[in-house]
Formats: structure tokens, sequence, C-alpha cells
């Protein structure tokens, strides 16, 4: 049976981009706006084109060099971003304009002071004005993770009614749980009398680490994009890793569900953002970190050395990783430093490395890893 395909739509220089002190400037937008392409990604949330005339500058740039994916400009439900907006996506291929309001009863309540009714008119009126400039517009319900269902619906179909091609539904804070984000996905599809002519996407904060566990319900229940990062990053605890759900959906087959994404260019990728941003990637990150494919004790370093699959559920190839790594502690087993040895040209006999492994745990009691370099010095002393 055919895949069905999940639109990655990533927005690490928007949202991504709103970490505090790791801001970009043009130059490194454009670096990394280029690869997003070469990635696979379908669109790129460039930036707020209003918020700044940088930002605006950014998004004008990114528009001309970008060749395959969409290019999308965020802006509030507001005339005058709009415009912004779509001057700014004035020589983009695939233009989208990205505009919303708050829906839930706290952001009707205390940003706007406003009622469900005038959210709605507001919305509504604001795709109708992004429609003038371009044919495809994503709305967004800011905090719909926290809307009544019901109230999200009649926002949804009014929305699609104006005109929009995409229906954002953000769990802006980081709130759901992945049943609760699934059903509202779920209610959306088969509560919204129009659905079929929009595309339902996902946008998950990771306030209670569940990102990417809510991006996975969602498109389980019918969404068919994703709003990620690369690495995560973003405002608080960041926004869902775009490497961890296009990995999930390739490992786990039975999804039915794939992306465009060249998967092998995504360590690359997260070491280029991690470097431009200045914003190194924690060691036990899923996919990317460094130690991903690490293996540091003697029981897995002995399965992994004999049949790498007895550890790893992904080949680090794939993700454009070199190879596993197999590193030297003093949780190692004679397997490992075997393995090691062997590498830099000892073929240790069952004797030697009788020999060599007690001197190889004395010293890696005191130096915690014993890199290749140490290696010639441990044998030439045991034997
Ligand atoms: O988290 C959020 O709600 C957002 C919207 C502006 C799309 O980033
Ligand atoms: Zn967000």
């Amino acid at each position: 049976m055919a895949k069905d395909f999940v639109r990655i739509f990533d927005t690490t220089l928007r949202d991504g981009e709103q970490v505090p002190g790791c801001k970009l400037n043009t130059d490194q937008k454009l670096v990394i706006a280029k690869r997003l392409d070469e990635l696979g990604v379908d669109v790129i949330e460039a930036g707020f084109p209003v918020s700044s005339p940088g930002d605006f500058n950014s998004v004008v740039e990114i528009s001309k060099i970008v060749k395959n994916a969409s290019v999308c400009g965020l802006s509030r439900a507001v005339k005058n971003d709009i415009k912004v907006a779509a001057e700014a996506l004035e020589y983009a291929k695939k233009p989208r304009i990205h505009t919303g309001i708050g829906t839930s009863d706290s952001h009707i309540k205390h940003k706007f002071n406003s009622s469900k009714d005038k959210i709605i008119e507001i919305g509504f009126e604001a795709v109708k004005y992004a429609k003038t400039f371009v044919y495809d517009v994503e709305f967004y319900a800011e905090d719909a993770g926290r809307t009544d269902n019901d109230f999200l619906a009649k926002v949804c179909e009014k929305m699609i009614e104006a005109g929009a091609t995409v229906l954002n539904i953000p769990d802006t804070t980081g709130y759901c749980l992945p049943e609760e984000y699934g059903q509202k996905i779920k209610y959306l599809l088969e509560n919204v009398k129009n659905i079929e002519k929009a595309t339902i996407s996902c946008h998950c904060h990771n306030d209670l680490g569940l990102a990417t566990a809510n991006s996975i319900a969602g498109i389980i229940n019918g969404a068919r994009q994703i709003e990620c990062t690369i690495n995560g990053i973003g405002e608080r605890a960041g926004n869902t890793s775009l490497e961890e759900v296009v990995m999930i959906m390739r490992q786990h087959p039975a999804l039915n569900l794939d992306t465009n994404i060249n998967s092998k260019l995504l360590f690359d990728t997260s070491n280029l953002v991690s470097d431009s941003m200045g914003m190194p990637v924690q060691p036990n990150k899923a996919i990317v970190g460094a130690n991903a494919f690490a293996h540091s004790s003697g029981i897995h370093q002995d399965g992994v050395i004999k049949n790498r699959e007895t550890y790893e559920i992904i080949d680090p190839h794939d993700v454009g990783v070199n190879e596993s790594a197999i590193i030297l502690t003093a949780r190692s087993g004679r397997a490992a430093l075997a393995y090691r040895a062997k590498k830099i040209g000892y073929n240790l006999s069952k004797d030697e490395l009788d020999l060599v492994y007690p001197e190889f745990l004395k010293f890696a009691d005191i130096n915690k890893e014993v890199t290749d370099k140490y290696i010639p010095e441990i044998i030439k002393k045991s034997i």
C-alpha cells in the first residue's frame, strides 16, 4: 500500500530563532534555508516580517534563493502584518502566509479582552485579506491545545470558508497529553464540515517533554503536516524536533507514513544549526546527540560488536553519522578493548588480552575515557 505523505514545515528560522541569545544574521539564515531546502522540507517558515527590518529582509532574501520548498511568513491577524508578510514573500516561488489568533479562553480574555464571536470574525477577515495576496494561507489557532474542541471546530470551519488551505492546531504551551492531542485532531476531522478542503497541521511545544509524542499522535489521527525545528530548538523548552518525527516515521513502517526528507543530511544539518546559533546539542539528544550511537557499557559493546542491531534501532549511516562509537571506559569489557585495539593495528590474542585488560582497567579508573592514543602505551606496559 502506498504510504501517506506527511509534510514537514520547518520553523527553525522563526519559532526556533526565538531562543534567547541565539539570534542569526541574514547570511547565516540563508545558509540554513538553503540546507533545509536540500534536506527536503516542504515549507520553510522564514520569519515574522513585520517584527523588524532585519527579519523582513531575511524573508526577502530567503524567498529569492529557495528552489523547492514553500516559503512562509508569519503574521498576526492584523492587516498591516499580513501586507508586510506578502511584500516580504514577493520573490518566493511558492509563498505562504501564516496568520492567526489565540482561541483559548485564556487568550480571548487576557490577551484580547474579547469574545469568541469577535475572535472568529477577526480570524475570518485576516484569512480573507491574506488570500488577496497569495493562494496558500495557513491559519493558526494559537493555544489550540487548551481550546475547547467544539469552539475550535467552529473556528476551523470558518477559516476554511475564508480560504485557509492549512489549519495549524498549536499546543502553544506544551500542555496536552498525546492521547488528548490526538483526540483533538480526530475531533476536528470528524466535526468540521468542510475539512476535506484543508490540511491539519500539528505544532507542538515541549514544556512537558511531549512535543514529539503529541505530533506523532496528531499524524496517527489524521493530521498531515508537522511543524518542527532542527534539534527541537524554540521558545522555552523548544518545539517538536524535526529529526525525531522524521525518523519515527521511517523506523515504524506500520504507520504507513513518510516524508520527503533526505535523512542522510540530518546530522550535518543539526551541526550547522547548532554551530550557527552557538547552541550545543545535548549529548543524549535522540538521533543527533553525540551519544546517540555511542556505546560504553561492556554488555552493550559486546552485543554491538557482534551485531549492531542488538542495541541500535537506527543505522547511523541513515542519519549521516559515520559509524557507531565504542567508547572505552572502566565499564568496557574485553571485547571492546580488543575491537578498538584491532582498529589501530593491534591484533591481540586471548592470552595477550588477559594481560592487557587489567592494566586497561587501572588506567580507565583514573582517566574516565580511554582514547586511541593511550592504547599502545597500555599494551606496551602489559606485554
Ligand atoms: O506556538 C504557537 O502557537 C506559535 C504560533 C504563532 C503558530 O508558534
Ligand atoms: Zn510555536
